[in-house]
């Protein structure tokens, strides 16, 4: 017998409880293993709970958990920096394996506690960290760590997918498909988070760092949201054949490592595009491999506790096997690139004024910066006019330098909105 130790059960954990209980005799025919829940803890005693619990099984002290003795694994569900952080700590000194979901806790603390397990022999796996459902940690580490990596592309925010797609397909404002997020239980009552990117920034961390073996700090990823896109863009983005997508983003070029997360315009064609409503997914790219699109349900408590349940038969497995843990991921320096390095298009909608020379200062504008232009169209005349411009590729720099000196132009009366856009399918 295997017995866990559950650290929190709420909307993850409580799923996992279900699925141990329900699924426990068809998990011991499929994989021979015995996994039972030992002891559960949460913050309130006095909360409903959606499962049944053996007396003594649930408890407030958490330090219990980890510390008792027919606890062989530590499964950590609780999300923050701390108490988790001590705990999962805690738990690899002890010499039990931990399972996570928590992207905040690696994205931050992932060197020290990778280091701590791997020296203390023991598995600390995190599955459900990034894209829920979706197997992509394991693949990243694992099942591809002879290919060359060259980029990582993902939609690791259902949330943002969500609202995107209400404004590409039903033109509805920004705020309209927000609030219709949260009426679904797709967005949380504070959606900070998932619309600033932040979330999607902790995730692009953690897949650099596994494509590339050079750990990228949470710190270290540019990001930017969606809070300002207004649907008169995507719109406009999907009459020149783009996608608006909100983007991690990992590549690795001969300058070295970079991650960013920003809303990009993606070709119709790339397989990213078509990526619809709440669904995550995460594009691969490699000499080797060319693409891999993994693809799927990026949340909710099945598809998650899914990912979780999975590491807890791998780590179960190895507690059997009585050996050291084998040595999943190991990180060696190597360069960070400066974000203002990265090299990408832009598309530009300028309100300008409608008269002669205009083109001609713009023109200038982009030259002095040595940003060419790729596509110009005119919409609207007089006090409407507006420009939509998309560059060629340039240095961020560059493409902002040019943006600065429109901005001083006596003829551009507002730099509306500027989206990145990302390279073709290969
Ligand atoms: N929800 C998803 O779809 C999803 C997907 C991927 C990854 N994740 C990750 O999975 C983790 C859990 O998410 P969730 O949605 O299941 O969270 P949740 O529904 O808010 O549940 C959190 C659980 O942890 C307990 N807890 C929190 N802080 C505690 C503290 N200081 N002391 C004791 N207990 C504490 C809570 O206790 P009470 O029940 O007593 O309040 C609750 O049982 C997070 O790291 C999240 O990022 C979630």
């Amino acid at each position: 017998m295997i017995g866990i130790g559950l650290l929190g059960a709420g909307t993850v954990g409580g799923t996992l409880v279900r699925r141990l209980v329900d699924d426990r005799s068809a998990i011991a025919t499929k994989t021979g293993l015995d996994l039972r829940i030992t002891k559960i803890g949460v913050r309130s005693l006095d909360k409903a709970r959606p499962f049944e619990i053996g007396e003594g099984v649930l408890t407030d002290d958490l330090n219990a958990v980890v510390d008792h003795p027919d606890v062989h694994l530590v499964v950590e569900l609780m999300g923050g920096l701390e108490p988790a952080g001590d705990l999962v700590l805690r738990a690899i000194e002890a010499g039990k394996p931990v399972i996570t979901a928590n992207k905040e806790l690696i994205a931050i603390r992932g060197p020290e506690l990778i280091a701590a397990a791997s020296s203390r022999g023991v598995p600390l796996l995190f599955e459900a960290a990034v894209g829920g459902g979706i197997p992509i940690i394991r693949p990243l580490s694992e099942t591809l760590a002879g290919e060359k990596i060259t980029s990582v592309l993902g939609i690791v925010n259902g949330t943002t997918n969500y609202i995107l797609t209400q404004m590409a397909e039903h033109g509805t404002s920004y705020g309209d498909a927000l609030a219709a997020a949260q009426e679904l239980g797709y967005a949380e009552p504070d959606p900070t988070a998932d619309v600033t990117g932040a979330d999607a920034a902790a995730k692009a961390s953690i897949l650099a760092s596994l494509a590339f073996g050079t750990w990228v700090g949470r710190d270290q990823v540019h990001h930017e949201g969606i809070d300002n896109l207004s649907a008169e863009d995507i719109t406009a983005a999907q009459r020149l054949g783009y996608t608006v997508k909100l983007l991690a983003i990992a590549d690795q070029t001969d300058a070295g490592v970079c991650a960013r997360v920003y809303p990009a315009m993606l070709p119709n064609d790339h397989p990213l595009a078509a990526i619809r409503g709440a669904t995550n997914a995460v594009y691969v790219a490699g000499p080797a491999i060319d693409q891999l699109l993994f693809a799927g349900p990026g949340a909710g408590g099945d598809p998650t506790a899914t990912a979780v349940l999975g590491d807890v038969i791998d780590a179960a497995r190895e507690i059997l096997a009585g050996a050291q843990a084998a040595l999943r991921i190991q990180f060696s320096p190597g360069e960070i690139v400066d974000f203002g390095e990265i090299v990408t298009q832009w598309y530009i909608r300028l309100e300008v004024a409608d008269q002669p020379g205009v083109l001609a200062q713009i023109a200038g504008a982009f030259g002095d910066a040595q940003v060419s232009i790729e596509s110009m169209s005119q919409e609207g005349r007089g006090d409407a006019a507006r420009l939509i411009i998309i560059t060629h590729q340039a240095k961020e720099r560059q493409q902002r330098a040019a943006v600065a000196a429109l901005e001083g132009l006596d003829i551009v009366r507002d730099v509306g909105a500027i989206i990145r856009v990302e390279g073709p399918t290969s």
